[in-house]
């Protein structure tokens, strides 16, 4: 007797960066099939999947987890064993030129996902209910900033946002929580540091800088370049929340984070010596460096405190910032046509809104 096909599960935000890398993991590691589900905005991009077309364990919808109905029905029909939400609005600098992008999808789209979530577990027979995971995955930035001093962010760390995009994040935590404690859904939540890798949209730190250098562009640095940030490989990402799935605590929040704090001046020092080796351009891609007006409120520190996902599930990251950076840039290099398709007019068009207009004008 064929024994029964392991029950999906149904993954929110899967065009994006940790989306996709997570989906694509999944699908090597694990046998259970996945359900995507993505509005596919500005960040999402179907292709990040594409290497999935034709997989019969891998069905994609588009569509917003906002919409309440089309995720019941998705719930009923696949019956998935675990939701793992990274659908988002995940960028700062965009939050502080639209907030209420961010509101309706964190804070109100994470609510009517869980209150499907809610609807579709209660008609589950108990077995089935309290196998049941909804994870969350969430960010340090909910903690807020911390001195040169200050010890790193533990579970236990007040929530103290300082922007849109942090306050919605903590909203949504909050939510989840909240999910659990009233209707007693089975919750995870993670809060992870920068990640970075493959597939992750040019308007973040990384791969802006490297988009930039190899465009010729200016590498523009908020401030004085000395904002610190805990690095983690999109990988070690994807194995921690595989880690916290099958063997975290209900209800629990786990921290994680690379034990990797790095000045952003440094990050882009060690991108241009890196494309200086393997793509030289006549004169070093430091000279592209300038130095531009500060993000308003930007957090001067993070990073995380680990030892609790250390310490109950034995998760640590295996890539070091060395590894992870060296196979980050050679992917971009590899994956030139990637960036072109996605750095098109609307991108252009936000370049020109965060770094030429408004509050750098
Ligand atoms: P991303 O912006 O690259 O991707 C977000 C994805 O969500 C996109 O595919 C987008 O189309 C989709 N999406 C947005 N709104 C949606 C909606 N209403 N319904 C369905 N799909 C929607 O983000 P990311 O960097 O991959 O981050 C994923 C999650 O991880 C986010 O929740 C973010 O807060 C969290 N996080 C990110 C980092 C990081 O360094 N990137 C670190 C810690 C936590
Ligand atoms: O800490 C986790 C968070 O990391 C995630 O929750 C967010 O989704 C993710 O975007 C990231 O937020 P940051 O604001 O830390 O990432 P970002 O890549 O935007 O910026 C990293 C640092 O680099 C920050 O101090 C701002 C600075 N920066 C960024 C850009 C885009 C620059 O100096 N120049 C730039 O052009």
């Amino acid at each position: 007797m064929t024994p029964p096909s392991p029950r999906p599960i149904l993954v929110t935000g899967s065009a994006g960066f940790i989306g996709a890398n997570f989906v694509l993991d999944w699908l090597r590691e694990r046998s259970a099939p996945v359900v995507s589900l993505d509005k596919l905005t500005y960040a999402g991009n179907r292709a990040n999947l594409a290497s999935l077309d034709g997989d019969a364990r891998h069905a994609f919808v588009q569509g917003d987890i906002g919409d309440q109905d089309l995720v019941e029905k998705l719930l009923t029909t696949h019956k998935p064993a675990a939701i793992v939400n990274f659908a988002a609005e995940s960028h700062v600098d965009r939050s502080i030129h639209s907030p209420e992008d961010f509101i309706q999808t964190n804070v109100v789209g994470t609510l009517r996902l869980l209150q499907a979530a809610r609807v579709y577990t209660e008609n589950l027979n108990d077995a089935d209910k309290s196998a049941f995971r909804f994870l969350h995955v969430s960010t340090d930035e909910v903690y807020g900033s911390l001195s040169p001093d200050d010890p790193a962010f533990t579970e236990t760390n007040q929530t103290l946002p300082n922007s849109p995009y942090a306050a919605s994040k903590a909203a949504s935590d909050h939510l989840v929580r909240a999910y659990h404690h009233t209707y007693g859904l089975q919750v995870l939540t993670t809060n992870c540091s920068n990640n970075y890798g493959p597939y992750q949209f040019p308007e973040k730190l990384i791969p802006l800088m490297i988009t930039n250098a190899l465009t010729g562009k200016a590498l523009p640095i908020y401030g004085d370049g000395l904002n610190v940030r805990d690095w983690l490989y999109v990988g070690d990402h994807c194995s921690a929340i595989r880690r916290v799935l099958d063997a975290g605590r209900i209800g629990e929040t786990y921290n994680i984070g690379g034990c990797n704090e790095i000045k952003n001046i440094d990050i882009v020092h060690i991108l241009c010596d890196i494309l200086d080796r393997l793509k030289p351009a006549g004169r070093s891609y430091r000279k592209q460096i300038t130095f531009v007006k500060d993000r308003p409120g930007h957090d001067r520190r993070y990073a995380i405190n680990a030892h609790k996902i250390e310490s109950e599930l034995g998760w640590k990251p295996t890539e070091t910032f060395a590894t992870g950076i060296e196979k980050t840039v050679r992917w971009y290099l590899d994956n030139l046509d990637w960036i072109a398709s996605v750095t098109s007019g609307a991108y252009r068009q936000w370049v020109k809104t965060n770094y030429e207009q408004g509050i750098r004008a």
